[in-house]
């Protein structure tokens, strides 16, 4: 067990439908404290760089044209093994397989529009944290 750092988004189809509220409501619930937050609308080349790691991949364009639509709300959420009980609580990517007590699951549409982003490992989280807060904006 571990204390980790990871980096939540309330993607555009969260945002624009109202949800925000209920999903920090749950992230709060299950015991993450939120060390820094903001509203955002990423630019295309923000949002490219952010999933870079996806640029070969067919859903690419959808992806960024999604992620770009409207404002996201960035986190960096804390807490013991925050990015595996992130991404549980979070639910699978494709939201029409998500559990009725998971975000992507009670928010979520489909494969691409669900609601949600959490960093995947450690090296990742560190990378996503600082890409979206300076160490003024965090909080400890
Ligand atoms: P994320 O990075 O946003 O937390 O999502 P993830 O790890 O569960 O899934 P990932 O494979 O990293 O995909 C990133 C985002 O791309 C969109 N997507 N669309 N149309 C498709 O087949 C497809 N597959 C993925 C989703 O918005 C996904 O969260
Ligand atoms: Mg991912």
């Amino acid at each position: 067990m571990s204390i980790e750092n990871t980096l939540a988004i309330v993607k555009p189809d969260a945002v624009a439908a109202g949800s925000t509220g209920k999903i920090i409501d749950m992230i709060e619930s299950n015991g993450f404290e939120i060390v820094a937050l903001k509203k955002a609308h990423l630019t295309e080349a923000q949002a490219k760089g952010f999933y870079a790691v996806h640029s070969e991949r067919p859903f690419f364009s959808s992806l960024i044209s999604f992620m770009t639509s409207g404002p996201v709300v960035l986190m960096t959420l804390r807490g013991e093994n925050a990015i595996v009980r992130w991404r549980d609580l979070m639910g699978p990517t494709d939201a029409t397989q998500a559990g009725p007590d998971t975000v992507r699951g009670r928010f979520g549409t489909d494969i691409e529009k669900n609601a949600s982003h959490g960093s995947d490992a450690v090296e990742t989280a560190a990378v996503e944290t600082s890409h979206f807060f300076s160490c003024f904006e965090r909080i400890g």
